[in-house]
């Protein structure tokens, strides 16, 4: 068994010119160059690429110390954050979690749930209700410590901490992530006395997994944040500049995206053949859709879950328009073993498959697909994670993580930024009648009545 992550690209070539390979090998690795040396787009967001080699024994010992003050003393821990503030954390900890854990009534780690990630009125009355006869804390994540959904989750879920634990279970069970000078939680956090971690001004939220922003919450639901890390710092290792083309996997997932982009591939699909990895897409379709949906250009991120999907999508993947390719994520080994039982009577017409494990027939049926599909000319990347663990995790996530900043700087976006999630606040805020907003708000009103 391969002991680290494995890309391969070769099923995905037959559809492009060898030519434009070598083209885009230079340009991809000249791009990792401009990273490394601060001189591309968006260079003062770069705190995420040196950031898994940097962090010290200290600083996870602190995350360790506070997580397991949560663990002790809370039965339900609520993460509040929305996108970068919270996918990260939540992609691990499902990957990393027994699927039914939630279910387990004699647990030994918090259960974690999240808020801050919608405005629903029913979600937020729901998990109230919940966490009514529950003893919780929070960990409420806001780099910029204004963004309005998290803020409210806050609001509500701070008071019915501080109002059913009293104040000072609720100085103890809140934990603030934020920036270290600025915004609304950064304040809140000084006067109430919260503990507090910083997120770095060079970290942007999409590619702040390995920050406290994540690090704290994976360490909370009891994962390895350690080997999370060294994975991470594997990666890094295996994607630095230094390193050739042809053993560099960041710099060839990027130029493989590119080229298909540019062959007409519009679409990208992730697919996993494990539910865990669910919220890993999710993770992944905010980096790469935020990171290059820009200037009417970038890959439309999406994602699906095999088989589940194979029984929906999978009509529109094999015969729909072809603009799209995939990029299968194949873990090699199961961390179970489950064999099929023979059945004498055989009725379900089974036995065929009988004493076999259960994952040597998803195994057929991720290849099957893989050749289907191929068929069908989706062009089809592979990356295989030996296990599903804290180590290969961190490989996965960094990996991601690089190969974005690279194919970004391909597509010549700053994939750093993110201008157009200004839009819908500015005019949610209009609409509400914020203070500073009123020109916006006559405009929008005025906007409306021509309707
Ligand atoms: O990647 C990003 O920068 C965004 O998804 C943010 O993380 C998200 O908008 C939340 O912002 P904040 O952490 O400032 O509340």
């Amino acid at each position: 068994m391969n002991k680290e992550l494995q890309l391969s690209t070769d099923k995905a070539y037959t559809f492009v010119a060898e030519s434009a390979i070598e083209t885009y090998k230079n340009r991809a690795e000249a791009a990792n160059q401009a990273l490394h040396d601060g001189k591309g787009k968006g260079n003062d967001f770069l705190g995420w690429l040196r950031l898994p080699g940097e962090i010290s024994e200290a600083h996870l010992a602190d995350i360790e110390t506070t997580a397991a003050l949560l663990r002790r003393e809370c039965e339900v821990v609520v993460v509040i954050g929305i996108g970068g503030s919270y996918l990260g954390a939540k992609a691990v900890i499902d990957a990393l979690s027994n699927t039914f854990d939630w279910l387990q009534t004699k647990r030994t780690t918090p259960a974690i749930v999240y808020a801050g990630q919608n405005i629903s009125e029913d979600y937020l009355f729901e998990l109230q209700e919940l966490l009514k006869t529950k003893r919780f804390g929070i960990i409420s994540i806001s780099k910029s410590g204004t963004t309005t959904e998290p803020a409210i989750a806050f609001r509500l879920l701070s008071k019915q901490l501080e109002e059913q634990q009293g104040t000072d279970a609720a100085r103890r069970l809140i934990v603030a992530i934020t920036d270290k000078a600025r915004g609304a939680l950064h304040t809140l956090t000084k006067l109430r006395g919260y503990k507090s971690y910083v997120i770095e001004d060079n970290i942007g939220g999409r590619f702040s997994v390995f920050s406290p922003v994540g690090l704290l919450p994976i360490a909370v639901a009891g994962h390895d944040i350690k080997a999370l890390v060294q994975g991470a710092v594997r990666m890094q290792t295996r994607c630095e500049p230094a390193v050739p083309y042809g053993q560099n996997p960041a710099c060839q997932y990027a130029v493989a995206r590119n080229i298909l982009y540019n062959a007409g591939k519009k679409i990208e699909i992730l697919v996993n053949f494990h539910p865990k990895l669910h919220c890993l897409a999710e993770w992944w379709k905010q980096l790469y859709g935020e990171s290059e949906g820009k200037e009417h250009k970038g890959i439309f991120p999406a994602a699906v879950d095999f088989t589940t999907d194979l029984h929906s999508m999978g009509q529109w993947i094999q015969q729909g328009e072809r603009t799209i390719f995939e990029t299968m994520i194949s873990v090699a080994q199961p961390n179970y073993e489950k064999r099929i039982p023979f059945d004498a009577d055989n009725l379900d017409g089974l036995n065929f498959i009988a004493q076999r494990r259960v994952d040597e027939v998803n195994k057929m049926a991720e290849l099957g697909t893989m050749l289907a599909h191929l068929d069908g000319e989706v062009p089809c990347l592979k990356i295989t994670l030996p296990q599903l663990n804290a180590g290969y995790i961190g490989e996965l996530l960094y990996f991601f993580e690089k190969a974005c900043g690279i194919s970004g700087y391909l597509l010549d976006v700053n994939p750093f930024d993110q201008p157009g999630v200004e839009a819908y606040k500015k005019n949610m805020f209009a609409l509400l009648d914020k203070p500073g907003f009123e020109e916006a708000s006559k405009a929008i009103k005025a906007q409306l009545s021509e309707v």
